[in-house]
């Protein structure tokens, strides 16, 4: 089978690395990729929203499969525009439709979902323009600290978490006022939640669904928690407080609710669900929803995966995952994330990367790096992936920590506390 997947980042080069270990694929392309996906497959140079050289490649090439990497081309309605398309309608796209991408797309379509479906979240208000007096009730109801989040896409920046009401208050207006431009003509405000994440991701036709293994994001920039939100500077799985239970209560009163709310609203959905959880008192709780897998989440996801990954994206294109079968590695996996010097605020590009080949115990995924003039260099805030097998997580840990060590760049950067909390 030819493939083409779509993205450019650590989590994509870890789903390259998965795809191009099954036997049932003859080429694998990424668009537009990295240099780390160059070692799997053939990068092609077309933006992940470029819907119609992206047609034209896959009809001029034969692919049979697009895996969608970001959500980005899913929001936009990618899947859609294949499906409508006679010359593409055959193909298969592993990703929902722009419909579903609203579980990401749109906080407030997610939020509304869940009350519809019963599913269990933080209670909220979506504001549009002027609080009303309900509005001003709810929000006189709720125990600082506050959270808005802005409707719409906002790369990882649209949720904000004020201490008090003043803050809110101006912060909520500057949204309203076009902070994040359309993105936050609307805003969700919702109760503060308090517990510890993790990240649960699922894989369905629209009707079955497979839970892969779950993981645990570690999303400020600073030791023990602090400092500014980042795309994600490590993971681990598995997560010591997932146990058998845990994970029954994410099956039965989130997961199931909503494949099964997706389904009976008549929303074609084939792909990945990723639930943004948090753990209130024992009780799992939905913090957000993405159309896609998690950064850097699929970094360890992937090394815990056993199974043919290929296989099962059949099995979500042909409508029969119940009749695949998913195993899972039992070992632990880590990553440990090297970002530039400054990130996730300003920071600069084009240092040169050195070290990598020293590298022995674990496996190296490209983030942020681009070949100048035949010299691997920084491209991005993430950089590189260190990700790492063991028998537990420290000893995965130590894996990428030491790895992390031999990888050189003018201005690098790593928490060297992932896991340590678990
Ligand atoms: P989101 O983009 O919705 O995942 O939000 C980003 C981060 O903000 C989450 O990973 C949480 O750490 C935090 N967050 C979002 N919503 C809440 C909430 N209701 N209570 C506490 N923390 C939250
Ligand atoms: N690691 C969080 C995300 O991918 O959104």
């Amino acid at each position: 089978m030819k493939i083409l997947l779509l993205g450019n980042g650590g989590r994509e080069h870890a789903l390259a690395w998965k795809i191009a270990q099954s036997p049932r694929v003859d080429r694998l392309f990424i668009a537009p990729g990295n240099p780390g996906t160059a070692e799997v497959g053939e990068n092609v140079d077309i933006e992940v929203n470029d819907f119609v050289r992206l047609k034209d490649f896959v009809i001029t090439n034969g692919i049979e499969m697009v895996v969608v990497g970001p959500e980005d081309p899913l929001v936009n309605g990618i899947y859609d525009a294949f499906k409508n398309d006679p010359q593409t309608a055959h193909i298969a796209v592993i990703g929902p439709s722009k419909s579903g991408a609203r579980l990401e797309g749109s906080k407030d379509f997610a939020k509304a979902f869940m009350q519809r479906h019963g599913i269990p979240t933080a209670n909220h208000r979506t504001i549009n323009h002027q609080l009303h007096d309900e509005e001003r009730s709810f929000i006189a109801s709720l125990t600082p600290p506050y959270v808005l989040k802005a409707d719409g896409l906002c790369a990882g920046k649209g949720v904000l978490i004020l201490p008090t009401w003043t803050e809110a208050q101006a912060a909520l207006d500057e949204m309203l006022d076009g902070k994040f431009g359309k993105a936050s003509s609307q805003v969700v405000i919702e109760e503060f939640l308090d517990g510890i994440e993790c990240s649960v991701f699922v894989l369905t036709d629209g009707k079955h669904y497979l839970i892969l293994p779950e993981a645990k994001d570690y999303k400020r920039i600073g030791e023990h928690d602090t400092g500014l939100n980042t795309g994600g500077m490590g993971s681990v799985s598995p997560v010591p407080f997932a146990t058998k239970e845990w994970m029954q209560k994410v099956e039965e009163r989130i997961i199931r609710p909503t494949i099964d709310g997706l389904s009976e609203e008549g929303i074609d959905y084939k792909g990945f669900i990723f639930f943004g959880l948090i753990n209130v008192k024992g009780n799992p709780m939905v913090i957000e929803y993405n159309c896609r897998m998690g950064d850097p989440e699929t970094e360890t996801v992937m090394l815990r995966l056993k199974s043919d990954i290929v296989d099962l994206f059949e099995g979500v294109a042909q409508g029969d995952l119940d009749r695949r079968e998913i195993v899972f590695d039992d070992r632990a996996a880590v990553c440990v994330m090297l970002v530039s010097g400054g990130y996730p605020q300003q920071y600069a590009k084009g240092h040169p990367i050195t070290g990598l080949d020293q590298v022995c115990e674990s496996i190296v995924f490209h983030s942020g790096t681009a070949v100048k003039g035949g010299q691997l260099v920084t491209n991005g805030g993430r950089v590189i992936a260190v990700s790492s097998y063991g028998k537990d997580k420290d000893e995965a840990l130590q894996k990428s920590f030491t790895a992390a060590e031999k990888i050189h760049f003018e201005g690098k950067y790593f928490r060297s506390d992932i896991g340590k909390d678990l």
